[in-house]
C-alpha cells in the first residue's frame, strides 16, 4: 500500500454459516440451509458467469434426486431429462445393455449436466435473497477452534470484510483454502494415483442413446450424454500426454475405433483436457467448526459418476446437523458428520476403483497384463450374466446402496 493510501476499514457482520466456494457442494449447501431457516453467505473467488459455464459432472443419481426431493427443492433444481437406468457396455464391439436403476419405488437419476444444477441451485438461491458474494479474493479462515471462527476475505471492490460465524463449509474444491488452512498433521490424506492417462473431450455432437463404456484391445473409451446435442467422452492415454497431442482428427478416429462405431457423428470440440485419474480422501473431513464438503474433502475417478453425487451427500449431511444445532441444540449430527461422511465416500470410492479397474485391464494386456485381463474380462462376464451381480452393481450405481 502506497505511503499516505489509506487502507479502507474492515466491514465486520456475523452469520450462522460461512460457505467457502459456489460449485455443486457449496450451493446445495447454502440452499438446503437457507431451506431450514440458517442464515449463511457463500464467499466464491470466480464470477458468476465463470463458474456457470464450467461443465464437468453429467448425472444426479437416484439418491441425490431423492435428497433433493427430500428438501423440496427437486424441482426447482434439476434439470435436464430423467436417466433411463440403462448403461451400455460396448467389449470388443459387441453391446450388454446393465440396468444401473436398482428398481426401488421413487425417483430415479437425471441426465442434469453440473453447470445446469449449479445455474438451477444459484438463481433459486438468489431468488430467496440468498446472499452470494462472487470474485471475492484473499480469503483466509481464524479461530476454526474456538467458539466463533472468522473469515476475512476482500469483496469485489477491494474492501476488507470480516465474518463472525459459528460455522464454516470448506465448499472450494481440491485447490481451495479451507483444507489448506489446517494445521499439518491434522487430517490424513489417502491417495491413490491409478496410473492411468485420461483424454476428455467435450463437443456439440450427439449424445449416446445411453451412457456408453466401450473396452477393446485399443484402450478404454466412453461417452457420456452432456444435453440433448451435446457429449462428453473419454479416452485412455498415456498418463503423460497433452491435449495437443490429440487433434480433433485423431480424436474422432480413436473414438470411432474404440466405440467400435465407424458411423460416430462428430461435432466441434468445445473443451479438451488429459489428466491422470487419482483419488483421494481426507480423514476427517472435519478440523474444529470447519467442516470439509465435496471435492474439498476427496476425490474420485470419474469413472461410476460419484464425485458430484458424493458433494451432494456431504452437503445434506451437513445441513442437517447445522439445522439440528441451531434448532434442537443437538450436536449428534456434527459429532458424526467425518464418520458418516467417509463411509459413503469410501463405498463409493471401491466402487468407482472396481470399475475403473475393471474396464482399463479388459483392454489391452500392456495395461495390466494378461492375467487381470482374464480376471476382468470374468468380472463384465459376471455382470452380464448373473442377475446377483447386476443388482449389486445397480444397487452401487444408483447410490442407494444401504450403506
Ligand atoms: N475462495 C473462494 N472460492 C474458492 C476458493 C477460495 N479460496 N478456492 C476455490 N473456490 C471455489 C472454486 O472457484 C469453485 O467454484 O470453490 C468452488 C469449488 O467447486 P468444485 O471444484 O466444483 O467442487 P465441489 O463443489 O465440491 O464439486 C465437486 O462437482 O465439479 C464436479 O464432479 C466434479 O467432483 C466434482 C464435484
Amino acid at each position: 500500500m502506497a505511503a499516505g493510501e489509506h487502507e479502507s476499514a474492515e466491514v465486520s457482520q456475523s452469520t450462522t454459516v460461512v460457505v467457502i466456494g459456489a460449485g455443486p457442494a457449496g450451493l446445495t449447501v447454502a440452499s438446503l440451509l437457507r431451506r431450514c431457516g440458517v442464515d449463511c453467505v457463500v464467499l466464491e473467488r470466480h464470477s458468476r458467469a465463470y463458474v456457470a459455464q464450467r461443465q464437468r459432472a453429467g448425472i444426479v443419481e437416484s439418491r441425490a434426486v431423492r435428497m433433493f426431493a427430500s428438501w423440496g427443492l427437486a424441482d426447482l433444481v434439476l434439470g435436464g431429462a430423467p436417466h433411463d437406468g440403462i448403461l451400455e457396455f460396448r467389449v470388443d464391439g459387441e453391446s450388454h445393455l446393465v440396468d444401473d436403476s436398482d428398481g426401488s419405488a421413487g425417483p430415479g437419476a437425471r441426465l442434469c449436466p453440473q453447470q445446469v444444477l449449479v445455474h438451477k441451485l444459484t438463481a433459486a438461491h438468489l431468488a430467496d435473497g440468498g446472499d452470494l458474494r462472487y470474485e471475492v479474493a484473499d480469503v483466509s479462515l481464524h479461530d476454526l477452534t474456538g467458539d466463533r471462527p472468522t473469515v476475512r476475505f476482500r469483496s469485489a471492490d477491494g474492501a476488507r470484510h470480516a465474518i463472525t460465524c459459528a460455522f464454516v463449509a470448506g465448499c472450494d474444491g481440491d485447490h481451495g483454502v479451507s483444507r489448506s488452512t489446517v494445521p499439518e498433521g491434522v487430517l490424513t490424506a489417502h491417495t491413490l494415483d491409478h496410473g492411468i492417462g485420461w483424454l476428455t473431450v467435450l463437443a456439440d455432437a450427439p449424445p449416446p442413446a445411453h451412457p456408453l463404456l466401450a473396452v477393446s484391445s485399443h484402450g478404454f473409451a466412453a461417452h457420456f450424454p452432456r444435453g440433448p446435442h451435446s457429449s462428453r467422452y473419454y479416452l485412455q492415454c498415456p498418463s503423460d500426454d497433452r491435449p495437443d497431442a490429440w487433434p480433433d482428427t485423431r480424436v474422432w478416429e480413436a473414438l470411432r475405433t474404440r466405440l467400435a462405431d465407424p458411423a460416430l457423428i462428430a461435432g466441434p470440440i468445445t473443451d479438451r483436457e488429459t489428466f491422470r485419474l487419482r483419488s483421494l480422501v481426507h480423514d476427517p473431513m472435519q478440523y474444529g467448526r470447519l467442516f470439509l464438503v465435496g471435492d474439498a474433502a476427496h476425490i474420485v475417478s470419474p469413472m461410476g459418476g460419484k464425485g458430484m453425487n458424493l458433494a451432494l451427500y456431504d452437503a445434506d449431511l451437513f445441513a442437517r446437523a447445522v439445522r439440528d444445532h441451531v434448532r434442537d441444540q443437538d450436536d449428534t449430527g456434527l459429532r458424526t458428520y467425518s464418520r458418516r461422511c467417509l463411509r459413503r465416500v469410501w463405498n463409493d470410492q471401491e466402487f468407482s476403483h472396481w470399475l475403473t479397474r475393471t474396464v482399463h485391464d479388459a483392454g489391452d494386456d500392456t495395461h495390466a497384463g494378461p492375467f487381470l485381463r482374464h480376471v476382468a474380462r470374468a468380472r463384465l462376464d459376471r455382470l452380464f450374466t448373473s442377475p446377483t451381480a447386476a443388482q449389486a452393481f445397480a444397487e452401487l450405481m444408483t447410490g442407494l446402496d444401504p450403506a
